[in-house]
């Protein structure tokens, strides 16, 4: 069984997906702990839930990023996990947690690659979509080596579509259940492979 600490800043429906198929055999592996920097995160009642630690740690006054992340590394280190997942986690993370991590931090993005990086990726799709600029976006899971924002080696995508009856509602809708299915089967993928870096796959297939 790999262990898998998870990291979630809201609502945790992604959480959610991992924990459910942990549970009923579908992912071979444990969550060691949901860690969130928001204090009321459903994420951390959803583990509550599911009996799996749950911690908050938030950022002290004046706290630069760079200590953050290094008393974030301490913490998650204690977990022992072979592979960190960010599953809403809405803060950039220096090197000072990286670095204790390489190889090792997934990250979990409503978009397609290079595309509509940090917040909101949705309704700016969506948005996008309206004005005519565009008639689908996406979903990937992709390593983070780096400070790069929703980029690093891509691990899986798939594409979604936006038809023209969607509303934000029905098109958001369909995005997180792709993104439940991803990232459960990427995640899949990684818990039965060698601990290696996967080369760019074609889309929606992992090498
Ligand atoms: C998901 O759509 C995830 O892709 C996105 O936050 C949402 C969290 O939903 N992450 C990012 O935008 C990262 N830049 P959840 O809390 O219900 O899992």
């Amino acid at each position: 069984m790999k262990r898998l600490v998870v990291l979630a800043s809201g609502n945790g429906s992604n959480l959610q997906a991992i924990l459910d198929a942990c549970a009923d055999g579908r992912l071979p592996a444990t969550v060691a702990a949901v860690v969130s920097d928001t204090a009321h995160a459903r994420a951390l009642d959803r583990a509550d839930a599911a009996g799996i630690p749950a911690v908050h740690i938030g950022r002290r006054p004046g706290e630069s990023r760079a200590d953050y992340d290094a008393r974030l590394a301490d913490l998650v280190s204690g977990f022992d996990p072979q592979w960190v997942v960010l599953a809403g986690w809405m803060r950039v993370l220096t090197m000072n947690f990286l670095g204790w991590f390489p190889g090792m931090v997934v990250n979990l993005h409503p978009a397609l690659p290079g595309e509509l990086p940090g917040t909101h990726a949705i309704d700016r799709a969506f948005t996008e979509a309206q004005a005519g600029l565009r008639t689908h976006s996406g979903v990937m899971v992709h390593l983070v080596p780096d400070e790069g924002v929703d980029d690093g080696p891509v691990l899986a995508t798939e594409t979604v579509p936006i038809t023209n009856d969607d509303t934000l509602a029905s098109f958001e809708d369909r995005v997180h259940a792709t993104e439940h299915r991803l990232l459960v089967a990427t995640l899949h993928t990684l818990c039965t492979s060698p601990h290696t870096l996967i080369p760019h796959p074609p889309q929606g297939a992992l090498a």
